[in-house]
């Protein structure tokens, strides 16, 4: 059972500056409500029981965010406003579910997911990246299927355009399992395009095994000198672990650079 969810959160959201100077991209409103809360959505309705947010003291606006009660208190003592009691009723019930964890070097995903080690209780994790929406369909719970049915570790993945490959994490295909799920032989973090295996792109949905952390402990430093997970899942993958990349059916919006945030509150408009 799938149970816990992880969500790095520490990151300086460079391609947004410069709003990311002093704000959370993960709080920007898209179509009226924050990145977040549409992460934190697809997690419940998958059946996810805890959130572990990873955050920097640059971003404790988020925890603020959801820890704001004696301000709502205050105000719902003055007015009784139906609007702003469900807005608090909603947030209560986000936290409830959120903890915190704190990431206050930038080093890379690999370096935020190694941050929640000690809070992980199950043999599987999932990890969202808070810049990848996917709408119409929930992945996760797709994904979660995916990985009952093989008991193994499982990556979102959508086809990309060979010019673009370098943007992503890229994985080759050993074995086709059937039209939307496939088994990994190797993953690289944003290849050139020469060197690209594929152009079978991972999307910010994963389920980990709790191994990952055995590897990420002694990850030494990757691609533009951070520490990737992508790195210490191509090593379990070598030891012969199962990875699966599910091509997800949902629509993927991209909400970490301007044109792609200004894109996703257009189209989820129109839902
Ligand atoms: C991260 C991962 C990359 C993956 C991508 C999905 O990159 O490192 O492998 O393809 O997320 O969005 P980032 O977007 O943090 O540069």
């Amino acid at each position: 059972m799938i149970r816990q969810a992880i969500i790095p959160l520490a990151g300086l959201g460079t391609r947004l500056l410069p709003l990311t100077s002093v704000f959370a991209k993960e709080l920007l409103p898209i179509n009226g409500k924050p990145g977040i809360e549409y992460i934190l959505d697809e997690c419940i309705d998958a059946g996810i029981k805890e959130v572990i947010f990873i955050i920097s003291k640059k971003k404790e606006m988020i925890k603020n965010y959801f820890h704001n009660d004696a301000f709502y208190n205050k105000i719902l003592k003055k007015k009784k406003d139906k609007r702003i009691s469900a807005e608090y009723n909603k947030i209560l019930k986000y936290k409830k579910i959120i903890k915190f964890v704190y990431q206050n070097k930038p080093l890379g995903t690999g370096d935020a997911v190694l941050k929640t080690k000690k809070y992980i209780k199950d043999k599987y994790f999932l990890m969202l990246l808070p810049d990848d929406l996917i709408i119409k369909r929930n992945c996760s719970k797709d994904m979660i299927k995916v990985h009952k049915k093989n008991k193994a570790s499982v990556m979102a993945s959508m086809k990309v355009k060979k010019t673009n490959v370098s943007r992503w994490g890229i994985y080759s295909i050993k074995k086709k399992i059937n039209n939307s799920n496939f088994l990994i032989s190797d993953v690289v973090e944003k290849p050139s395009i020469n060197d690209a295996p594929s152009n079978n792109a991972v999307i910010g949905r994963y389920i980990l095994p709790k191994e990952i952390f055995e590897k990420l402990k002694f990850q030494k430093k990757g691609r533009g000198g951070e520490i990737h997970i992508t790195d210490s899942i191509k090593t379990l993958i070598k030891d012969g672990k199962t990875f699966i990349g599910h091509q997800f059916t949902g629509k993927y919006l991209d909400c970490g650079t301007h044109s792609g945030y200004i894109n996703s509150g257009l189209e989820i408009s129109k839902l």
